[in-house]
């Protein structure tokens, strides 16, 4: 299996994940009806931010930490929800990839959520 290497890399990892994200049935709702995510506007921010991470490109412009909080305020958000997207993450770029960016991927998600968490937990959006 080969590393991640390009942005059309990273664009078909992302597609792959997302389409689970979408329809699981934890996820799924909390996505579709509760964010409802208009999609063609969030996967180029999401293919930004990765790309930063990931290949060093500086086109994300955004908060990545503002739009968990306000869905957090719409809906509970649980520990569980965070382990089941790291679940699906690393199992859907364990299906694809292979390397340094792939491992490197991996841990920035867990870091990232287990920032995440923290601060949601610190101003009392996390369901415990
Ligand atoms: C329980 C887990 C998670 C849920 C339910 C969730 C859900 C969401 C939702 C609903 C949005 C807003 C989409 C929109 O309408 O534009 C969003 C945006 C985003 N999420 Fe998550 N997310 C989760 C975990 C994560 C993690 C762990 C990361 C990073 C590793 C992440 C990265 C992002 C980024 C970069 C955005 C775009 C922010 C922007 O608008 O600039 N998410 N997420």
């Amino acid at each position: 299996m080969r590393d991640i290497e390009t942005e059309a890399d990273i664009a078909y990892f992302l597609d792959c994940f997302y389409a689970r994200v979408r329809q699981d049935p934890d996820l799924g709702p909390i996505f579709n009806e509760v964010a409802q995510v208009d999609w063609p506007v969030h996967m180029p921010k999401i293919r930004a931010f990765w790309s930063g991470i990931l290949l060093g490109t500086n086109t994300y412009q955004g908060q990545p930490m503002r739009p968990h909080f306000e869905l957090a305020q719409k809906t509970p958000i649980r520990p569980a929800h965070f382990d089941r997207w790291l679940a699906l993450f690393t199992q859907t770029l364990g299906e694809c990839f292979a390397g340094e960016r792939a491992s490197e991927a991996l841990l920035r998600a867990q870091s990232i959520a287990a920032v995440m968490q923290t601060r949601m937990h610190q101003i009392g959006l996390l369901v415990v």
